[in-house]
């Protein structure tokens, strides 16, 4: 069913208040297929600008969207194939995330219990390889199964294939606005390969007392050190990291070093380094910065927060005006995570 001009806050993490001209969920690939027929009486043969939408906690929207919003709600999750060491766990695009991350859990099927508590959905898992606190998608990803827009045809995509980078997939790149990602499959390990590599969670687990490592004690030191750190999108609206941490060259770090000496930056490789973009916005003096009710967040600067009834406009102002000062200070580009609608 179709609905008609309907308002996205509660659709969006940010809860920013837009209106989508059209609206309609999707529960099946016929589902979806019906829907992509769908043109508006007045518009014939016009294509309708279309939005896939999972959680909605990567976006923010700028205005109304004046086109077809679908909001994927394919379900299921099921083990489709184990071997002697890992388990192969297929799940709906519309499965959220977390809930997905308990069911392994629970089921001793071990990789994602660093990925705790990311909001969002599967389907979105693979288009920017989520990742936190030492782990990205990636690195439990088997292959997915999308829908091609013009073709309408299911097309299978492998991990090479995914082009997985950083925050990035072909999905965000070449092939943007291509396919809809109907379901991915993920493989877990049956005896699991633990990751404390992030400094945080050591020390969580030594705070809770934990002697014994487990996928369900990282999970919960996980859990505790997000809630520490991140705004709950349902007391204050947000979209995790606005920006992306830039990488630069070891020779930049060098210099940056020079002239910053508490700059923070991670070897990556002989010749990059990733910076803590959070260490420099807050050096640019934005932590706690409030403008009507756009924000950058008191406890990690990366975040951009609505403390209300902020316009998409207003914080995709304040990140322009974030951009600007970093560049000036200290001659890095920010890149937005976010996706900007
Ligand atoms: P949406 O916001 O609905 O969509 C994001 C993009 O993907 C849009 O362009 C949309 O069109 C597209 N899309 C969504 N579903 C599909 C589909 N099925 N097929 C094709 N395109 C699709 N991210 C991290 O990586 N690590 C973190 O630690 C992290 N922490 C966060 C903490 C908070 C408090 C919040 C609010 C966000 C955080 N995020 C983090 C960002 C966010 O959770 C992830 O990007 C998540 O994967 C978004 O999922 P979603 O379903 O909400 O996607
Ligand atoms: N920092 C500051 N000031 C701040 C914020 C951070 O100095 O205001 C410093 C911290 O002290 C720390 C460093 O920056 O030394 C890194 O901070 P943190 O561990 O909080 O992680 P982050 O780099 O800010 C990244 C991801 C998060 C992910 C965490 C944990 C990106 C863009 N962000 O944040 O992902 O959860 O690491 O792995 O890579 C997201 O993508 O939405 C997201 C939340």
């Amino acid at each position: 069913m179709i609905e008609e001009n309907i308002s996205l806050k509660k659709y969006n993490t940010f809860g920013i208040d837009v209106m989508a001209r059209y609206f309609a969920r999707v529960a099946s690939v016929d589902d979806l297929c019906a829907q992509l027929e769908f043109t508006p009486p007045s518009t014939s043969s016009q294509l309708l600008p279309r939005l896939i939408l999972g959680g909605g906690s990567n976006l923010l929207f700028t205005e109304n969207f004046d086109g077809l919003v679908l909001k994927n709600e394919l379900g299921g999750i099921e083990k489709v194939n184990e071997d002697e060491s890992y388990v192969y766990i297929k799940a709906g695009a519309g499965v959220n995330w977390h809930q997905l991350v308990i069911h392994c859990i629970q089921n001793n099927w071990a990789g994602m219990e660093n990925l705790s508590l990311i909001p969002g959905n599967v389907g979105a898992s693979p288009m920017q390889n989520i990742g936190a606190y030492g782990v990205e998608v990636k690195d439990v990803f088997f292959e997915l199964e999308a829908f091609h827009l013009s073709d309408k045809k299911v097309v299978t995509f492998n991990l090479q294939e995914c082009e997985f980078g950083y925050r990035e997939s072909v999905f965000k790149r070449r092939l943007i606005n291509q396919f809809i990602i109907l379901n991915v499959t993920y493989r877990l390990n049956k005896v699991p390969v633990f990751n404390t590599s992030y400094g945080a969670i050591e020390q969580e687990l030594a705070a809770m007392g934990v002697t014994e490592l487990s996928i369900q004690a990282i999970s919960q030191a996980v859990i505790h050190i997000r809630r520490s750190k991140l705004p709950n999108p349902v007391e204050i609206g947000n979209a995790g990291s606005f920006f992306k941490n830039p990488e630069i060259t070891a020779q930049q770090f060098a210099s940056l070093k020079n002239d910053f000496p508490a700059i923070i930056g991670y070897r990556l490789g002989v010749d990059k380094v990733k910076l803590a973009a959070g260490w420099l916005i807050e050096q640019c003096g934005w932590k706690g910065y409030r403008k009507g009710d756009a924000g950058c967040h008191a406890n990690q600067a990366l975040v951009l927060v609505n403390y209300g009834h902020a316009s998409g406009s207003e914080i995709l102002d304040l990140s322009e005006s974030i951009i600007a000062s970093v560049a000036d200070k200290f001659g890095v580009a920010l890149e937005r995570e976010v996706n900007i609608i």
